[in-house]
Order: C-alpha cells, then structure tokens, then sequence
C-alpha cells in the first residue's frame, strides 16, 4: 500500500496495542487504541476517552491527531486503529473527517486484538469527499 512496508504497518499496530489497555470506555466496554505514523518518521498514540456525557466521548483515532499537532507534526502518513471487538472497526464518520484535514491519502490498518483479523485501505476508499473549506 503506497510506499509504506507491511513491517511500519505493523509496528503501528504493535504500538496501539501496547496502550489499549489505557482506554478508558467503562460506558461501551469497547476499547479503541490508535497510533499515528506521521511524515516525520514520529508515531503519535491516542485512546478513546468515554465520559458519562456520551456526547463528550472522543475517539482514540481523533485523541492521537491531537498528540500529533501538540508536537508539531501535521501529516499522517499512516493510522492503525486497534479493537478489542471481533472484527476491526474503521474510523467514524467525525474521525475520517479530521484525518482527511491532514491527509487524505493517509493508508489505514485496523486490527482486532481478540480475532487478529486485519484490513488495510485507504482513507480515500472509505472518505472520497471530505468538506474543505
Ligand atoms: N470509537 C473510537 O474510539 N473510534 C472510532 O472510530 C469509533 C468509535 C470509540 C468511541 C466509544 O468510546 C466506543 O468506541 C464506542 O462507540
């Protein structure tokens, strides 16, 4: 997929998996991790964080951008997004979104830690139109 190796693919899938046990989701019980492989060769992780507000909840994809631009980075070349959910679930409608403000091209890997199943695919495939001011 581009000029990323299936080995930096990995190694981001490894990185979010190291950190999903930080999710902090006691409302859904589904626990999201991702991490950022951005332009810099840096990797940038994120969690989701529920809160008894449900509509305060962020997701683990959006918690890992804001990592990224608080360090100075601001193109995510690859994104890993990690479940504990029998199959790999892809970025929300909001995440895609604020992906595609950064990179539209950025590759995707989503991963379930309890099945091991993956999928790769471009955000482009699954967000084609994304608004732009
Ligand atoms: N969630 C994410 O972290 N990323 C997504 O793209 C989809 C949903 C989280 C939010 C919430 O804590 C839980 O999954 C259930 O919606």
């Amino acid at each position: 997929m581009s000029n990323l190796t299936k080995d930096q693919l990995w190694r981001l899938v490894q990185e979010a998996e190291k950190i999903i046990q930080n999710s902090y989701a006691p409302y859904s019980n589904i626990h999201v991790a991702s991490a950022i492989l951005s332009e810099s060769g840096r990797v940038y992780l994120g969690v989701n964080v529920e809160n008894s507000s449900y509509g305060l909840t962020i997701c683990a994809e959006r918690s890992a951008v804001s990592a990224m631009v608080t360090h100075g980075d601001r193109k995510p070349l690859a994104v890993a997004v990690v479940t504990d959910l029998a199959d790999p679930i892809p970025p929300c409608g909001a995440c895609r979104q604020v992906l595609a403000e950064f990179n539209p091209d950025a590759v995707l890997i989503l991963y379930s830690t309890k099945s091991r199943k993956y999928t790769i695919m471009k955000l482009t495939d699954i967000f084609p139109q994304p608004f732009k001011l």
